[in-house]
Protein backbone atom coordinates (compact mmCIF):
# COMPACT_ATOMS: atom_id res chain seq x y z
CA UNK A 1 0.00 0.00 0.00
CA UNK A 2 1.26 3.39 -0.82
CA UNK A 3 2.39 5.61 2.20
CA UNK A 4 0.66 8.46 2.80
CA UNK A 5 2.73 11.64 3.36
CA UNK A 6 1.61 13.74 5.98
CA UNK A 7 3.25 16.95 6.19
CA UNK A 8 3.31 19.13 9.94
CA UNK A 9 3.30 22.19 10.72
CA UNK A 10 4.82 23.76 14.08
CA UNK A 11 5.45 20.66 16.11
CA UNK A 12 7.47 21.16 19.04
CA UNK A 13 10.93 19.94 18.59
CA UNK A 14 10.94 17.75 21.52
CA UNK A 15 7.71 15.87 20.18
CA UNK A 16 9.03 15.38 16.67
CA UNK A 17 10.84 11.82 17.50
CA UNK A 18 7.36 10.80 19.47
CA UNK A 19 5.41 11.34 16.64
CA UNK A 20 7.47 10.11 14.25
CA UNK A 21 7.98 7.06 16.24
CA UNK A 22 3.95 6.53 16.15
CA UNK A 23 3.50 7.46 12.47
CA UNK A 24 6.09 4.41 11.06
CA UNK A 25 5.00 3.31 7.97
CA UNK A 26 3.66 6.48 6.67
CA UNK A 27 5.88 9.64 4.71
CA UNK A 28 6.27 11.96 7.75
CA UNK A 29 7.58 15.19 6.97
CA UNK A 30 7.69 18.05 10.05
CA UNK A 31 8.09 22.24 9.51
CA UNK A 32 9.24 23.57 13.08
CA UNK A 33 7.39 27.01 11.42
CA UNK A 34 3.57 27.72 10.94
CA UNK A 35 2.21 26.95 7.87
CA UNK A 36 2.55 30.20 4.84
CA UNK A 37 2.30 30.45 1.18
CA UNK A 38 6.08 29.59 0.77
CA UNK A 39 6.09 26.92 2.80
CA UNK A 40 3.63 24.23 1.68
CA UNK A 41 4.50 20.80 -0.18
CA UNK A 42 2.60 19.75 -3.06
CA UNK A 43 2.92 16.19 -2.02
CA UNK A 44 0.68 16.84 0.96
CA UNK A 45 -2.07 13.99 1.36
CA UNK A 46 -1.97 14.34 5.05
CA UNK A 47 -2.13 18.57 6.65
CA UNK A 48 -1.23 18.76 10.34
CA UNK A 49 -1.31 22.12 11.92
CA UNK A 50 -1.52 24.12 15.28
CA UNK A 51 -3.95 26.97 15.59
CA UNK A 52 -1.20 29.28 14.54
CA UNK A 53 -1.20 27.98 11.19
CA UNK A 54 -4.18 29.72 9.50
CA UNK A 55 -5.88 26.47 6.66
CA UNK A 56 -7.46 28.96 4.24
CA UNK A 57 -9.38 28.09 1.06
CA UNK A 58 -5.98 29.38 -0.60
CA UNK A 59 -4.00 26.78 0.97
CA UNK A 60 -6.47 23.95 0.28
CA UNK A 61 -6.32 25.02 -3.71
CA UNK A 62 -2.41 24.86 -3.33
CA UNK A 63 -2.56 21.33 -2.42
CA UNK A 64 -3.74 19.06 -4.97
CA UNK A 65 -2.91 15.94 -3.73
CA UNK A 66 -4.36 16.98 -0.32
CA UNK A 67 -6.58 13.92 1.57
CA UNK A 68 -6.69 14.92 5.14
CA UNK A 69 -6.22 17.84 7.49
CA UNK A 70 -5.42 17.20 11.31
CA UNK A 71 -5.11 20.28 13.78
CA UNK A 72 -3.97 19.58 16.83
CA UNK A 73 -6.65 21.55 18.70
CA UNK A 74 -9.68 21.66 19.89
CA UNK A 75 -10.97 24.82 18.02
CA UNK A 76 -10.94 24.53 14.12
CA UNK A 77 -11.76 28.05 13.38
CA UNK A 78 -8.77 28.49 11.90
CA UNK A 79 -9.47 25.73 9.19
CA UNK A 80 -11.78 26.77 5.94
CA UNK A 81 -14.48 24.07 7.19
CA UNK A 82 -16.41 25.26 4.19
CA UNK A 83 -14.43 24.78 1.71
CA UNK A 84 -12.71 21.56 3.35
CA UNK A 85 -16.44 19.91 3.08
CA UNK A 86 -17.00 21.29 -0.36
CA UNK A 87 -14.10 19.32 -1.66
CA UNK A 88 -14.94 16.57 0.74
CA UNK A 89 -11.67 17.07 2.71
CA UNK A 90 -12.28 15.37 6.45
CA UNK A 91 -11.20 17.86 8.79
CA UNK A 92 -10.75 15.93 12.23
CA UNK A 93 -9.57 17.70 15.52
CA UNK A 94 -8.99 16.86 19.07
CA UNK A 95 -12.09 16.86 20.68
CA UNK A 96 -11.07 16.67 24.61
CA UNK A 97 -6.97 16.47 25.38
CA UNK A 98 -7.01 18.83 27.97
CA UNK A 99 -10.02 19.64 29.57
CA UNK A 100 -8.57 20.09 33.21
CA UNK A 101 -5.44 21.74 31.20
CA UNK A 102 -6.97 24.61 29.58
CA UNK A 103 -9.53 25.49 33.21
CA UNK A 104 -6.72 24.86 35.07
CA UNK A 105 -4.86 27.83 33.11
CA UNK A 106 -8.01 30.01 33.39
CA UNK A 107 -8.16 29.79 36.78
CA UNK A 108 -4.35 30.70 37.02
CA UNK A 109 -5.09 33.79 35.40
CA UNK A 110 -7.95 34.13 37.52
CA UNK A 111 -5.75 33.99 40.52
CA UNK A 112 -3.22 35.85 39.20
CA UNK A 113 -5.50 39.19 38.94
CA UNK A 114 -7.65 38.45 42.15
CA UNK A 115 -3.92 38.59 44.28
CA UNK A 116 -1.97 41.11 41.69
CA UNK A 117 0.11 38.27 41.24
CA UNK A 118 2.10 39.78 37.93
CA UNK A 119 2.85 43.40 39.77
CA UNK A 120 3.97 41.79 42.70
CA UNK A 121 6.66 39.48 41.31
CA UNK A 122 7.60 42.40 39.16
CA UNK A 123 7.99 44.56 41.65
CA UNK A 124 10.34 42.27 44.03
CA UNK A 125 12.18 41.31 40.95
CA UNK A 126 12.74 44.97 40.38
CA UNK A 127 14.02 44.59 44.26
CA UNK A 128 11.39 46.46 46.02
CA UNK A 129 10.35 44.32 48.58
CA UNK A 130 6.88 46.16 49.80
CA UNK A 131 2.86 45.37 49.62
CA UNK A 132 1.55 48.44 49.84
CA UNK A 133 -0.74 48.98 46.81
CA UNK A 134 -0.73 45.38 45.79
CA UNK A 135 -3.97 44.70 47.87
CA UNK A 136 -6.31 42.03 46.09
CA UNK A 137 -9.12 40.44 46.62
CA UNK A 138 -10.75 36.95 47.74
CA UNK A 139 -12.20 34.87 45.24
CA UNK A 140 -14.54 33.18 48.16
CA UNK A 141 -18.31 34.96 48.33
CA UNK A 142 -17.70 36.18 45.02
CA UNK A 143 -20.00 35.17 41.92
CA UNK A 144 -17.97 33.51 39.01
CA UNK A 145 -19.84 33.01 35.48
CA UNK A 146 -18.80 30.28 33.56
CA UNK A 147 -20.18 31.18 29.82
CA UNK A 148 -19.71 27.92 27.75
CA UNK A 149 -20.42 24.60 30.10
CA UNK A 150 -18.82 22.61 27.99
CA UNK A 151 -15.74 19.86 28.34
CA UNK A 152 -13.51 22.83 29.94
CA UNK A 153 -16.14 25.22 31.41
CA UNK A 154 -17.48 22.34 33.25
CA UNK A 155 -14.25 21.54 34.33
CA UNK A 156 -13.71 25.04 36.01
CA UNK A 157 -17.00 24.80 37.49
CA UNK A 158 -15.61 21.41 39.23
CA UNK A 159 -12.48 23.12 41.04
CA UNK A 160 -14.42 26.25 41.76
CA UNK A 161 -16.20 24.11 44.15
CA UNK A 162 -13.21 24.31 46.86
CA UNK A 163 -13.10 28.35 47.08
CA UNK A 164 -16.76 28.92 48.36
CA UNK A 165 -17.73 30.90 44.93
CA UNK A 166 -20.79 31.10 44.17
CA UNK A 167 -20.65 29.54 40.53
CA UNK A 168 -23.05 30.45 37.62
CA UNK A 169 -22.83 29.54 34.06
CA UNK A 170 -24.46 30.41 30.60
CA UNK A 171 -25.04 27.35 27.85
CA UNK A 172 -27.71 27.23 24.91
CA UNK A 173 -27.42 23.02 25.84
CA UNK A 174 -27.57 23.04 29.79
CA UNK A 175 -27.50 19.55 31.71
CA UNK A 176 -29.78 20.00 34.25
CA UNK A 177 -28.69 16.82 36.34
CA UNK A 178 -25.23 18.53 36.79
CA UNK A 179 -25.89 21.59 39.11
CA UNK A 180 -26.83 19.64 42.18
CA UNK A 181 -23.51 17.63 41.62
CA UNK A 182 -21.40 19.91 41.03
CA UNK A 183 -23.22 23.08 43.49
CA UNK A 184 -23.59 25.38 40.44
CA UNK A 185 -26.84 27.19 39.11
CA UNK A 186 -27.04 27.92 35.61
CA UNK A 187 -28.42 31.33 34.57
CA UNK A 188 -29.67 33.43 31.29
CA UNK A 189 -26.52 35.07 29.61
CA UNK A 190 -27.45 38.64 31.13
CA UNK A 191 -28.19 37.56 34.58
CA UNK A 192 -24.91 35.96 34.33
CA UNK A 193 -22.91 38.98 32.84
CA UNK A 194 -24.61 41.52 35.38
CA UNK A 195 -24.21 39.73 38.14
CA UNK A 196 -20.91 38.15 37.68
CA UNK A 197 -17.83 39.60 39.62
CA UNK A 198 -15.12 37.50 37.15
CA UNK A 199 -16.51 35.99 34.24
CA UNK A 200 -14.95 32.70 32.24
CA UNK A 201 -15.44 32.62 28.91
CA UNK A 202 -15.34 29.09 27.27
CA UNK A 203 -17.43 29.23 24.00
CA UNK A 204 -15.94 28.53 20.63
CA UNK A 205 -15.41 30.75 17.74
CA UNK A 206 -18.42 30.72 15.26
CA UNK A 207 -20.13 33.29 13.66
CA UNK A 208 -22.82 33.62 16.43
CA UNK A 209 -20.50 33.75 19.15
CA UNK A 210 -17.67 36.61 17.11
CA UNK A 211 -17.74 39.27 19.85
CA UNK A 212 -19.78 37.74 21.84
CA UNK A 213 -18.37 40.02 24.50
CA UNK A 214 -19.06 43.55 22.68
CA UNK A 215 -19.77 47.51 24.12
CA UNK A 216 -23.08 46.47 24.71
CA UNK A 217 -22.59 43.58 26.93
CA UNK A 218 -19.78 45.14 28.93
CA UNK A 219 -22.11 47.98 29.58
CA UNK A 220 -23.95 45.58 31.58
CA UNK A 221 -21.81 44.10 33.43
CA UNK A 222 -21.09 44.41 36.91
CA UNK A 223 -18.78 47.79 37.52
CA UNK A 224 -15.33 46.57 38.68
CA UNK A 225 -15.65 42.86 37.90
CA UNK A 226 -12.83 40.91 35.91
CA UNK A 227 -13.05 38.83 32.63
CA UNK A 228 -10.86 35.73 32.07
CA UNK A 229 -10.31 34.68 27.88
CA UNK A 230 -8.96 31.35 27.25
CA UNK A 231 -11.11 30.21 24.52
CA UNK A 232 -10.63 32.55 21.82
CA UNK A 233 -9.88 35.98 20.76
CA UNK A 234 -12.33 36.96 18.87
CA UNK A 235 -14.74 35.91 21.24
CA UNK A 236 -13.87 39.65 22.62
CA UNK A 237 -14.37 42.95 20.85
CA UNK A 238 -10.84 44.20 21.57
CA UNK A 239 -11.63 47.91 21.40
CA UNK A 240 -14.69 47.88 23.39
CA UNK A 241 -12.58 45.75 26.40
CA UNK A 242 -9.99 49.02 25.89
CA UNK A 243 -12.70 51.58 26.47
CA UNK A 244 -14.21 49.24 29.27
CA UNK A 245 -10.90 48.92 31.15
CA UNK A 246 -10.23 52.53 30.73
CA UNK A 247 -13.57 53.93 31.60
CA UNK A 248 -13.75 51.43 34.80
CA UNK A 249 -16.22 48.98 34.06
CA UNK A 250 -14.33 46.13 33.95
CA UNK A 251 -11.13 46.15 36.62
CA UNK A 252 -9.08 43.89 34.85
CA UNK A 253 -8.85 41.12 32.35
CA UNK A 254 -6.31 37.93 31.93
CA UNK A 255 -6.52 36.41 28.79
CA UNK A 256 -5.00 33.65 26.64
CA UNK A 257 -6.27 34.78 23.89
CA UNK A 258 -6.21 37.46 21.37
CA UNK A 259 -8.19 38.42 18.30
CA UNK A 260 -5.85 38.31 15.16
CA UNK A 261 -3.32 36.89 16.90
CA UNK A 262 -0.58 35.83 14.36
CA UNK A 263 -0.36 39.29 13.31
CA UNK A 264 0.74 40.05 17.08
CA UNK A 265 2.82 37.31 17.33
CA UNK A 266 4.72 38.42 13.36
CA UNK A 267 4.59 42.04 13.09
CA UNK A 268 6.19 41.40 9.46
CA UNK A 269 2.99 40.63 8.68
CA UNK A 270 2.01 43.81 8.78
CA UNK A 271 3.03 44.93 5.59
CA UNK A 272 1.04 44.10 2.32
CA UNK A 273 -1.97 42.92 4.88
CA UNK A 274 -5.24 41.97 3.39
CA UNK A 275 -8.05 43.99 5.15
CA UNK A 276 -4.96 46.20 6.62
CA UNK A 277 -6.81 49.64 7.94
CA UNK A 278 -9.34 47.43 9.93
CA UNK A 279 -6.52 44.53 11.22
CA UNK A 280 -4.04 47.43 12.25
CA UNK A 281 -6.89 49.22 14.40
CA UNK A 282 -7.34 45.55 15.73
CA UNK A 283 -3.11 45.48 16.10
CA UNK A 284 -3.38 48.70 17.85
CA UNK A 285 -5.91 47.74 19.98
CA UNK A 286 -4.15 44.38 20.78
CA UNK A 287 -1.09 46.19 21.89
CA UNK A 288 -3.20 48.78 23.86
CA UNK A 289 -4.15 45.81 26.01
CA UNK A 290 -1.00 44.35 26.61
CA UNK A 291 0.74 47.24 27.64
CA UNK A 292 -2.04 47.98 30.10
CA UNK A 293 -1.43 48.03 33.49
CA UNK A 294 -4.97 45.67 34.59
CA UNK A 295 -4.47 43.32 31.65
CA UNK A 296 -2.35 40.49 32.10
CA UNK A 297 -1.99 38.45 28.67
CA UNK A 298 -0.34 35.11 27.94
CA UNK A 299 0.20 33.88 24.12
CA UNK A 300 -1.96 30.92 23.90
CA UNK A 301 -0.17 28.96 26.11
CA UNK A 302 -3.42 27.50 28.29
CA UNK A 303 -2.98 24.23 26.29
CA UNK A 304 0.47 23.80 26.75
CA UNK A 305 1.41 21.20 29.76
CA UNK A 306 3.37 18.00 28.97
CA UNK A 307 0.59 15.59 29.58
CA UNK A 308 -1.30 18.02 27.63
CA UNK A 309 0.67 17.93 24.60
CA UNK A 310 1.12 14.08 24.69
CA UNK A 311 -2.50 13.80 24.66
CA UNK A 312 -2.92 15.49 21.25
CA UNK A 313 -0.11 13.99 19.69
CA UNK A 314 -1.61 10.42 20.41
CA UNK A 315 -5.26 11.50 19.34
CA UNK A 316 -3.88 13.47 16.35
CA UNK A 317 -1.83 9.99 15.24
CA UNK A 318 -4.82 8.22 15.74
CA UNK A 319 -7.08 10.73 13.72
CA UNK A 320 -4.40 9.71 11.07
CA UNK A 321 -4.54 5.74 11.71
CA UNK A 322 -8.54 5.79 11.75
CA UNK A 323 -8.56 7.67 8.30
CA UNK A 324 -5.85 5.14 6.46
CA UNK A 325 -8.21 2.67 7.46
CA UNK A 326 -11.13 3.99 6.09
CA UNK A 327 -12.55 4.52 9.41
CA UNK A 328 -12.32 8.01 9.95
CA UNK A 329 -12.91 9.68 13.69
CA UNK A 330 -13.25 13.02 15.05
CA UNK A 331 -14.33 14.52 11.51
CA UNK A 332 -15.86 18.35 12.50
CA UNK A 333 -17.12 18.37 9.14
CA UNK A 334 -19.64 15.58 9.99
CA UNK A 335 -21.08 18.12 12.84
P1 LIG B 1 -16.89 22.12 24.20
O1 LIG B 1 -17.43 21.96 22.81
O2 LIG B 1 -16.82 20.95 25.09
O3 LIG B 1 -17.76 23.24 24.96
C1 LIG B 1 -18.18 24.42 24.37
C2 LIG B 1 -19.51 24.78 25.03
O4 LIG B 1 -19.89 26.07 24.55
C3 LIG B 1 -20.65 23.82 24.66
O5 LIG B 1 -21.24 23.31 25.84
C4 LIG B 1 -21.61 24.68 23.86
O6 LIG B 1 -22.97 24.33 24.07
C5 LIG B 1 -21.30 26.06 24.41
N1 LIG B 1 -21.71 27.18 23.57
C6 LIG B 1 -21.81 27.25 22.23
N2 LIG B 1 -22.24 28.47 21.86
C7 LIG B 1 -22.42 29.18 23.01
C8 LIG B 1 -22.84 30.50 23.31
N3 LIG B 1 -23.19 31.34 22.35
N4 LIG B 1 -22.87 30.88 24.60
C9 LIG B 1 -22.53 30.04 25.59
N5 LIG B 1 -22.13 28.77 25.38
C10 LIG B 1 -22.07 28.37 24.11
O7 LIG B 1 -15.47 22.80 24.02
P2 LIG B 1 -14.28 22.88 25.08
O8 LIG B 1 -13.42 21.68 24.94
O9 LIG B 1 -14.83 23.19 26.42
O10 LIG B 1 -13.44 24.11 24.51
C11 LIG B 1 -13.98 25.42 24.49
C12 LIG B 1 -13.10 26.30 23.63
O11 LIG B 1 -11.85 26.49 24.28
C13 LIG B 1 -12.70 25.68 22.26
O12 LIG B 1 -13.69 25.92 21.29
C14 LIG B 1 -11.42 26.40 21.94
O13 LIG B 1 -11.68 27.51 21.13
C15 LIG B 1 -10.89 26.86 23.30
N6 LIG B 1 -9.61 26.24 23.62
C16 LIG B 1 -8.53 27.05 23.90
C17 LIG B 1 -7.31 26.51 24.20
C18 LIG B 1 -6.10 27.36 24.52
O14 LIG B 1 -4.98 26.86 24.47
N7 LIG B 1 -6.28 28.62 24.86
C19 LIG B 1 -7.10 25.06 24.19
C20 LIG B 1 -8.31 24.29 23.95
C21 LIG B 1 -9.50 24.88 23.67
Amino acid sequence: MKKLKCVFYGIPKDMQPYVRKKLRGFSVSMKDEPLNEDNLDKKTEVLGVFVDSPITSNTISHLPKLKLIVTMSTGYDHVALTIAKRKKIPVCNVPSYGENTVAEHALALMLALSRKLFPSVKRVKEGIYDYHGLRGFDIKGKTIGIIGAGHIGMHLVRMLQGFDATVIAYDPHPEKKLEKKYGFEYATFDRLIKTSDIISLHVPLLPATKHLINKKVLKKMKKGSYIVNTARGGLIDAEALVKALDDGTIAGAGLDVLEDEGLVADHEDLFGLQNGEKRMRLNLMNNMLIDHPRVIITPHNAFNSTEAVTRIMDTTVENIKRYADGKPQNDVTKK
